[in-house]
C-alpha cells in the first residue's frame, strides 16, 4: 500500500469536505490543506492526490497560485499523482470543473498522472477538464449533484486501489 497524501485548495469549505471524504473512503491518507502548505511535506509520499475547486471561468482555486509552482519542481521519481475537482455544472455548464485540469496541464509529462474518469452521468455543456472524452480526474458537483458524490468517490477509490 503506499503511502497516500490528499492536498485540496477550497474557498468556501465544499472541496475541503470533499477531501475528508475521500479520506475516509481510502482508509489511510494524509490531509494537507494547499493554504500554507510546505511542499517539502510532500516528499515522503509515494501517491499524491490533488483536488481544487473552480473558480472565474475555469480558474484553478486561488490557493493553489503559490504552491503549484512549487509543486512542479518536485522530485516525482516513484511517485502518482491522482486529481479531482469541484464545480458548479449548472450555472459554471462551459468551464465545468475546469481548475483541476490547470494542475493536470502543470504537471503533464512531469508524473503519471491516474484515475481519469468517463463523462457518462454528468450534465454540462464543456470542460477543459475533458481529454480524449474522460476527466482528467474525479469531477464532482456539491452545488447540484451532491447526492452523487459519496457514490462517485467510492467508485473512483475502488478503480485507484488498483495504482496503490
Ligand atoms: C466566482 C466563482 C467562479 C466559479 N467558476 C466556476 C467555473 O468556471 N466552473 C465551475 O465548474 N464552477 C465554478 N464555480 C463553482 C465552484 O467551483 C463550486 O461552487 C465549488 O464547489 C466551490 O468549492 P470550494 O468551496 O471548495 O471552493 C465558481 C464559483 C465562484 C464563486
Amino acid at each position: 500500500m503506499s503511502k497516500i497524501a490528499i492536498v485540496y485548495g477550497s474557498s468556501t469549505g465544499a472541496t475541503e469536505a470533499v477531501a475528508e471524504k475521500l479520506q475516509k473512503a481510502l482508509g489511510e491518507a494524509d490531509l494537507y490543506n494547499a493554504d500554507g502548505l510546505n511542499v517539502e511535506d510532500l516528499k515522503s509520499y509515494d501517491f499524491l492526490i490533488f483536488g481544487a475547486s473552480t473558480t472565474g471561468i475555469g480558474d484553478l482555486q486561488d490557493d493553489w497560485d503559490i504552491l503549484l509552482p512549487k509543486i512542479e519542481k518536485l522530485d516525482f521519481t516513484g511517485k502518482k499523482v491522482a486529481l479531482f475537482g469541484l464545480g458548479d455544472s449548472a450555472s459554471f455548464s462551459t468551464s465545468f470543473a475546469g481548475g483541476m485540469y490547470v494542475i493536470y496541464k502543470a504537471l503533464k509529462g512531469k508524473v503519471e498522472i491516474v484515475g481519469s474518469v468517463s463523462a457518462e452521468g454528468y450534465t454540462f455543456d464543456d470542460s477543459e477538464a475533458l481529454v480524449d472524452g474522460r476527466f482528467v480526474g474525479l469531477a464532482l458537483d456539491e452545488d447540484n449533484e451532491y447526492d452523487q458524490t459519496e457514490g462517485r468517490i467510492d467508485c473512483w477509490v475502488e478503480d485507484l486501489k488498483k495504482y496503490l
